[in-house]
Parts: C-alpha cells; sequence; structure tokens
C-alpha cells in the first residue's frame, strides 16, 4: 500500500498532510502490518473496516501536532496507528446504534456482514489498539488514551440516552460531542506534544486546540447529516433525526419558534421518512438555525486557532491552522 494509492479516495486531505507526509505512510504500514489475522475470516474483516477512504483525521492531528512542538519519533508513529484504531472501532460501533449502510464509501459491516460480526470486530480493534500503546516504554500513552476512549464510549452512551428528548440544551448537547468527538482530537493532540518533551503549557494548549476542533468537526458533520450528499460524504446521512438525535440546528429551531411550530416541528420529528426529513431541514434552513449551528462551528474553530498562538511558526503548524477552517467547511 503507497501513499498515492491510500490517498484516491481523500486527495485533498491527504496532501494537506504534507509536512507529515512520510510519518503518514509509516502509520499506514504500521496498521496493515498490525492488523491482520491467519484466520482468512477475521483477516478480511479486519482489512474491511480498515478499507481506503477514511480522512485519517486524528494519526495527522497526533504527528502534527508533534512536528509543531518539536519532532516526530517511533512513539509518535506507533500512538497515530493506535488512535486510528481506536477511532475505527467507534465507528464500526456506531455503525450498528445508527443502523448506518455506508461508511468511507463503501458497506458497513453491521450491513455487509450482521451487527455480531460489528460487535466483535469494533472489540478487536480496540484490545489491539490497547496492546499496542502497552508495548511503548512509558504508561502515559495507555492511561491517556484509556481515560479518553472511556469517555467517548460515555459520550455515546449519553446520545443514546438523549435519544427523543426534544428538551436537550444547547449546553448537554455541547457536553455529549465534547465526549464522544472531541475528547479523542484532545488526546491525540496531547499525545503528540507530550511526546515530543513539550512543556505542559504546550501540551494543554493543544490539548484545547484538538477539543475546540473536534467541536466545530462534530457540529459540522450534524449539518452535513442534515445538509449534506451521501455520494460525497462517503456514509450514510440522514440518521439523527431517524435515530431522534436532537443536534444543534434543531436545538436552535425549537429554541426559537413559536408554541404551534413546536408542535408541528415535535410532529414531523416522530414522523418516519425522507420526507418528512426533508420538511424538518427546509424549516432548519429558512429559520436561520442552520445559519447559527455554521456559525457555533466557526466559533469553536476560531478559538482552536486561537490556542496555537503559543505555538512557534512551522509548516506543521501551517496545516493546523488550515485545518480549523476546512473542518467546518468540509463536505466529506
Ligand atoms: C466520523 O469521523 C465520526 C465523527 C466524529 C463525526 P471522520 O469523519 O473523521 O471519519 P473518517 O475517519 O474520515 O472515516
Ligand atoms: C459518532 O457521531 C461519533 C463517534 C464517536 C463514533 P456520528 O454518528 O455523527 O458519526 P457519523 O456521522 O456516523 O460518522
Ligand atoms: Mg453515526
Ligand atoms: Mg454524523
Amino acid at each position: 500500500m503507497t501513499f498515492t494509492t491510500q490517498a484516491l479516495n481523500k486527495p485533498r486531505w491527504l496532501s494537506l498532510y504534507a509536512p507529515v507526509a512520510n510519518e503518514m505512510l509509516a502509520t499506514e504500514e504500521v496498521l496493515r502490518s498490525e492488523l491482520q489475522s491467519e484466520d482468512p475470516y477475521v483477516d478480511q474483516l479486519v482489512k474491511h473496516a480498515f478499507r481506503l477512504g477514511g480522512k485519517r483525521l486524528r494519526p495527522a492531528l497526533l504527528l502534527l501536532a508533534a512536528k509543531a512542538a518539536g519532532k516526530v519519533t517511533r512513539e509518535h508513529i506507533v500512538l497515530a496507528a493506535v488512535v486510528e484504531m481506536i477511532h475505527t472501532a467507534t465507528l464500526v460501533h456506531d455503525d450498528v446504534l445508527d443502523e448506518a449502510t455506508i461508511r468511507r464509501h463503501g458497506e458497513t459491516i453491521n450491513a455487509r456482514n450482521d451487527n455480531e460480526a460489528s460487535v466483535l470486530v469494533g472489540d478487536f480493534l480496540f484490545t489491539h489498539a490497547f496492546s499496542l500503546a502497552a508495548s511503548l516504554e512509558t504508561t502515559f500513552a495507555c492511561q491517556t488514551i484509556g481515560r479518553s476512549t472511556n469517555i467517548v464510549c460515555a459520550g455515546e452512551l449519553r446520545q443514546i440516552h438523549s435519544r427523543g428528548n426534544y428538551s436537550l440544551s444547547e449546553g448537554e448537547y455541547l457536553s455529549i460531542i465534547d465526549g464522544k468527538t472531541a475528547e479523542l482530537c484532545a488526546c491525540c493532540c496531547r499525545l503528540g506534544a507530550h511526546y515530543a518533551d513539550s512543556s505542559a503549557t504546550i501540551e494543554d494548549a493543544f490539548d484545547r486546540y484538538g477539543r475546540h476542533l473536534g467541536l466545530a468537526f462534530q457540529i459540522a458533520d450534524d449539518l452535513l447529516d442534515l445538509v449534506g450528499e451521501e455520494s460525497q460524504a462517503g456514509k450514510s446521512l440522514g440518521s439523527d433525526l431517524k435515530k431522534q438525535k436532537p443536534t444543534l440546528p434543531l436545538i436552535q429551531l425549537l429554541a426559537t419558534c413559536s408554541e404551534v411550530e413546536q408542535h408541528e416541528i415535535l410532529a414531523l420529528c416522530h414522523r418516519e421518512g425522507s420526507e418528512a426529513r426533508h420538511a424538518l431541514a427546509a424549516r432548519m434552513e429558512r429559520s436561520g438555525a442552520v445559519e447559527y449551528a455554521h456559525h457555533r462551528a466557526q466559533e469553536h474553530a476560531a478559538q482552536a486557532l486561537a490556542e496555537l498562538r503559543a505555538v512557534p511558526d512551522s509548516g506543521a503548524k501551517g496545516v493546523l491552522a488550515e485545518l480549523t477552517r476546512l473542518v467546518v467547511t468540509r463536505r466529506e
């Protein structure tokens, strides 16, 4: 597998990571060599999860933070592979929860095989990630990744618990996405800085950068779920409304409409089918709720950018800055 073929589906993202292109390639090599099984059934399932097409954002964040903070070491490469395994495990499980059929421009494991296989492939990836992280000399990475992964799982649990709760506040929504998405981005940036021997101040600044970037990323993702194109995103969309997960545009719409409109909107939320979803999305567009959510994503992106002030200028820092723009404008 080469970086060029790897880049086929997401060239824009992967070419952006140019300052760490060789390290990204080395990370792919670790993933390729680690994720195999002698059993052909297990082997093809694990390889399917890692199929080309992901943006590889978490390894890129870890490696770019390392390069911006100092220098990339062998530990960073191993950890970049570890965080991509963790991220992919959460996606494989998330697709079961969302009953999604498309991921990374291909069939989800739950659609191609079944939920049982998905649960176990996710477990395979989680456990492999931790055994690989444990191969490092220090326990910092294992502890940090263990804590963050735990917070991600709690975030997904809190999300399923809030299904159908249309009085969810913006604060509660933000706290859920902080757990399920921003936490791992913060963890990647912290690990990058930590293993580059940064000061505690710089490490904390990278953590906050990753967290705000992750919040912006998930708000933008929730917008994509409403108004995006499946062919471009390469994954099933529309599942937030289908699964009765209130996200920011809906929360804002409900918070700003009249009581009569509220009844109409809630009736639409309880109706199945794409017609009701389109009607809801149109109301969110018209009322300015989509615009509002986009604005909130931009605010978090701006806060992420501001955290980079403490970091010396470099090519890697420039890409981290560029990512704060891309995560809110992305269509994939
Ligand atoms: C999808 O993450 C899950 C969310 C946090 C929204 P990505 O959009 O980074 O997924 P891949 O890795 O590119 O497939
Ligand atoms: C899931 O959020 C985030 C994870 C922690 C896996 P979403 O459900 O919005 O992610 P997508 O849209 O399926 O990628
Ligand atoms: Mg999902
Ligand atoms: Mg989504």
